[in-house]
C-alpha cells in the first residue's frame, strides 16, 4: 500500500514524503480498511515533529482520522458489527494511507447520504462538542451560546448542535471569511475577536436582545481557545464556561474571584477519555449526532475553499491547516473523488 511514513521526525509538513510499504494482511481482532478520506488535526502537526504526547515508536503512518470502506472483517471475530463493502469512518493510529487496521471499537457507520469527505471529519469533532454542550453544559432551547474560534473543527460542530438543541449561538472567529462560515453554519451573531473590546461586544448584544440576567451576558461558552480569563466579562449569572482546548498556545491561569462573583461554573472536557472512563456516555453522546444527522440539524464540515486530492496532497493540506488559513474539517481525498465516483 502507499502511505506517508515517518521514519524520522520532521521539521514540519512538507518534509512528509509518500512511500510503498506492505499492506497489512487481515487481523484476529481489527478490521481491515480501504481509506478513502482522511481528515487532519493539528496534533499529526505534532506527532510527526515528535511533539505529542502519543508517539508510536519509528517507524509510523502518520494520520488518525479517515472514513473508507470494510475490506476485510476480523478473523477470529464470531459476529462483526461491520462486513466487508460496509462504509464506515473513525480513527486509528495511521490514516494517512490506502489501508489501515482498526477495531471495532473505534469504527462506526457512515451516516445515509455522507460522503467519505464528510464523515472523515466527524469521529472527533461531533462528540466533542455534543459532549460538552448537552452533557457537560446542559445546554438547553432559550441559552445563548459563545462559541469561540467557531469555523475551526470543533466550533463549526457548537455552533451547529447548539443551535439545533434551540440556544441563540454567537460566534467569535479571526477573519471575515470565517465569520461568514459561522454564519453559514447557523450562527445568529459574528464578533471579530481580534479586537481587543469582543468582550464589550458580546455584552452589548446580550443587552439589547435579552431579558432579566441574560442581559449580563451568555449562558454558556464554548472555548477551544484559552479565552476563559475574557470570557468571564461577558457571562450571565449561573453560566457554564466549557474549557475545551488551548489552541492559541497557552494555557490560561484564570482569577477564580470572578468564578465566585458571578456564581459560574469552569467545566472541563476531554473526549478521548470517555472511551476509558464513561463508556455508556460515548454511546449516548453518538445516538444524539446521528440523531440530529438524521434530522439534518447536523451536516458535514470539509473544507471547501481548496481540494486535497491523493496522498502527496498531506503535506500541504497540513501546512494549510497549521497556517491558521482553512475553517472546519481539512480533508484528503485519499482516493481522489472522481476516482470513487468511477469506482461505483
Ligand atoms: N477537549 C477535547 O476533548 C478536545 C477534542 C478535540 C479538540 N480539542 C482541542 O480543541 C482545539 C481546537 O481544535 P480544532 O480541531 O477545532 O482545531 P482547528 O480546526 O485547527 O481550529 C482551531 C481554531 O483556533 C483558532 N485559533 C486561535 N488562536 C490560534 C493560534 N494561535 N493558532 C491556530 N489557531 C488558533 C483559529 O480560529 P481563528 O483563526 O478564527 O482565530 C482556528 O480556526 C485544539 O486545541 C484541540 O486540541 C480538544
Amino acid at each position: 500500500m502507499r502511505a506517508v511514513q515517518v521514519k524520522e521526525y520532521v521539521k514540519g509538513p512538507l518534509d512528509l514524503t509518500v512511500t510503498e510499504v506492505p499492506t497489512p494482511t487481515p487481523s484476529a481482532d481489527k478490521y481491515l480498511i480501504e481509506i478513502h478520506s482522511a481528515g487532519t488535526n493539528f496534533f499529526d502537526i505534532l506527532q510527526i515533529q515528535g511533539k505529542y504526547q502519543h508517539q508510536p515508536p519509528l517507524p509510523w503512518v502518520g494520520g488518525s482520522e479517515f472514513a473508507g470502506i470494510i475490506a476485510a472483517v476480523p478473523t477470529a471475530a464470531s459476529s462483526p458489527r461491520f462486513r466487508v463493502g460496509d462504509r464506515v469512518f473513525g480513527a486509528t493510529q495511521g490514516a494517512y494511507a490506502t489501508h489501515v487496521l482498526a477495531p471495532e471499537a473505534s469504527l462506526l457507520p457512515v451516516p445515509e447520504g455522507w460522503s467519505f469527505e464528510d464523515a472523515a471529519g466527524l469521529f472527533v469533532t461531533a462528540p466533542t462538542s455534543y459532549g460538552a454542550l448537552v452533557h457537560r453544559a446542559g445546554v438547553k432551547a432559550g441559552d445563548w451560546v459563545l462559541v469561540h474560534a467557531a469555523a475551526g473543527g470543533v466550533g463549526l460542530a457548537a455552533v451547529q448542535i447548539a443551535k439545533a438543541k434551540g440556544a441563540t449561538v454567537i460566534a467569535t472567529a479571526g477573519t471575515q471569511r470565517k465569520r461568514e462560515i459561522a454564519s453559514q453554519f447557523g450562527a445568529d451573531y459574528v464578533v471579530d475577536y481580534t479586537d481587543k473590546a469582543w468582550p464589550e461586544q458580546v455584552k452589548k448584544l446580550c443587552a439589547t436582545h435579552r431579558q432579566g440576567n441574560g442581559k449580563a451576558g451568555v449562558d454558556i461558552v464554548y472555548d477551544p481557545v484559552g479565552m476563559i480569563e475574557a470570557s468571564l466579562k461577558c457571562v450571565a449569572w449561573n453560566a457554564r464556561l466549557l474549557v475545551i482546548g488551548f489552541a492559541a498556545g497557552k494555557i490560561e491561569k484564570v482569577a477564580l474571584n470572578r468564578v465566585l462573583l458571578k456564581n459560574v461554573s469552569l467545566v472541563g472536557l476531554h473526549w478521548g477519555m470517555y472511551a476509558k472512563h464513561e463508556t455508556e456516555a460515548v454511546d449516548a453522546v453518538w445516538k444524539g449526532i446521528f440523531d440530529l444527522v438524521a434530522q439534518g440539524k447536523f451536516k458535514g464540515t470539509a473544507f471547501s475553499d481548496e481540494s486535497f486530492n491523493g496522498l502527496e496532497t498531506v503535506p500541504k493540506a497540513l501546512k494549510a491547516l497549521g497556517g491558521r488559513e482553512t475553517w472546519g474539517k481539512v480533508v484528503v481525498n485519499v482516493i481522489s473523488n472522481e476516482k470513487a465516483k468511477s469506482k461505483l
